[in-house]
């Protein structure tokens, strides 16, 4: 919960992120999709909860079309929250996050949304869809009142949505500068400019239900009881700067290595707060070790986690077989699609 100044802060980050643009009552509606993201180095840990600024800069893939798409429109009565085709009661928390954040966008003569938003992400693929979902709407707006603003302005709208949205703006490997300024307006992502049209990202799902306590909150307990909180910050620095360079050189070896020890060191943080937060589960454990298995016989394959149970894979194009013959229910994405831009 945001309390009084929180707000105040955040509408101010709204109004500087505009440059003077405005919402206003408009006809019609705007569609806009964005992409998911996995992040190879994470973000783990705000430094200012309400504008939700991180404590150290973080680096994502993002997986073209697998996203989400957000259609908005305005309406002189209640606001609306859709979710692929059903509308939601407003206490849901996706509709509670998503009217909470388009508060921030009303215009003053007082018209609320109706948001439809739906996943192209399998869900069989068991991802989590705040990121492209919140990136999405930061597009939808913008489109629906014409302001036309540049993506840096976009990712730092989105990033008040949920942390990791401000990487889902484009395509490709996309970097989220920490930043250090107290309004964040220098805290948004931007791309890097490498194509890798071998490189692969496979997902293996343990478990499709929600998860038992929310990353933000898992945040939180980490960044106020881990013993492991200051050993990760000087972590995901050193790591950031080896998975860019990696990336740079198409180096598969050092940018699995980096992202997988990332994860597990993300989530040794958590495991040490208190109370303990762990999202795997003894079918994860066994996904990790199928994978040093695949490892051990030749295969560069690596694995990381996010705030859940579920492992994605980092792989080339020649792995592929042996990854589809060790997982043959993976969901296997093509970040850089060939003859696409
Ligand atoms: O965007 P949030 O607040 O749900 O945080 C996402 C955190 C991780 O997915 C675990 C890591 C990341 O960098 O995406």
């Amino acid at each position: 919960m945001y309390t009084a100044l929180d707000m105040r802060r955040r509408r101010a980050a709204v109004r500087s992120a505009l440059e003077g643009r405005k919402p206003h009552a408009v006809p019609g509606s705007a569609r806009a999709f964005a992409s998911a993201n996995v992040a190879l180095v994470k973000y783990w840990g705000k430094r200012d909860e309400a504008l939700h600024l991180p404590r150290t800069g973080s680096l994502s893939v993002s997986l073209g079309g697998w996203g989400s798409e957000a259609t908005l429109s305005l309406t002189r009565k209640a606001a609306e929250v859709w979710l692929a085709g059903e509308k939601l009661p407003p206490d849901a928390p996706f509709a509670a996050r998503a009217l909470a954040y388009l508060d921030l966008f009303r215009p003053a003569s007082g018209e609320n949304f109706v948001l439809r938003t739906r996943n192209t992400l399998p869900t069989a693929a068991g991802f989590a869809s705040s990121a492209s979902g919140f990136a999405a709407i930061a597009k939808a707006l913008d489109a629906l009142f014409g302001w036309d603003l540049p993506e840096k302005n976009l990712s730092v709208l989105a990033r008040l949505g949920s942390g990791s949205a401000a990487r889902s703006l484009r395509s490709g490997f996309v970097e989220w500068k920490c930043g250090r300024k107290a309004d964040g307006s220098d805290s948004y992502a931007a791309g890097l400019p490498v194509r890798w049209e071998d490189f692969r990202v496979g997902a293996v799902v343990v478990k499709r239900t929600q998860k038992p306590l929310s990353s933000g909150e898992a945040m939180r307990r980490s960044v106020e009881t881990s013993p492991f909180m200051a050993a990760w910050d000087a972590t995901a620095k050193r790591d950031l700067r080896a998975a860019k360079e990696a990336i740079r050189n198409r180096e598969l070896k050092t940018l699995g290595e980096t992202a997988e020890g990332n994860s597990l060191a993300m989530h040794a943080v958590m495991l040490a707060a208190r109370e303990s937060v762990f999202y795997p589960t003894g079918e994860t454990l066994s996904v990790l070790a199928k994978v040093r298995q695949l490892r051990a016989e030749g295969a560069a394959v690596y694995a990381t986690m996010d705030a859940g149970p579920n492992v994605k894979l980092l792989f080339e194009a020649r792995d592929e077989a042996a990854v589809r013959r060790a997982f043959p229910k993976a969901v296997v994405l093509v970040p850089f699609p060939a003859g696409r831009k």
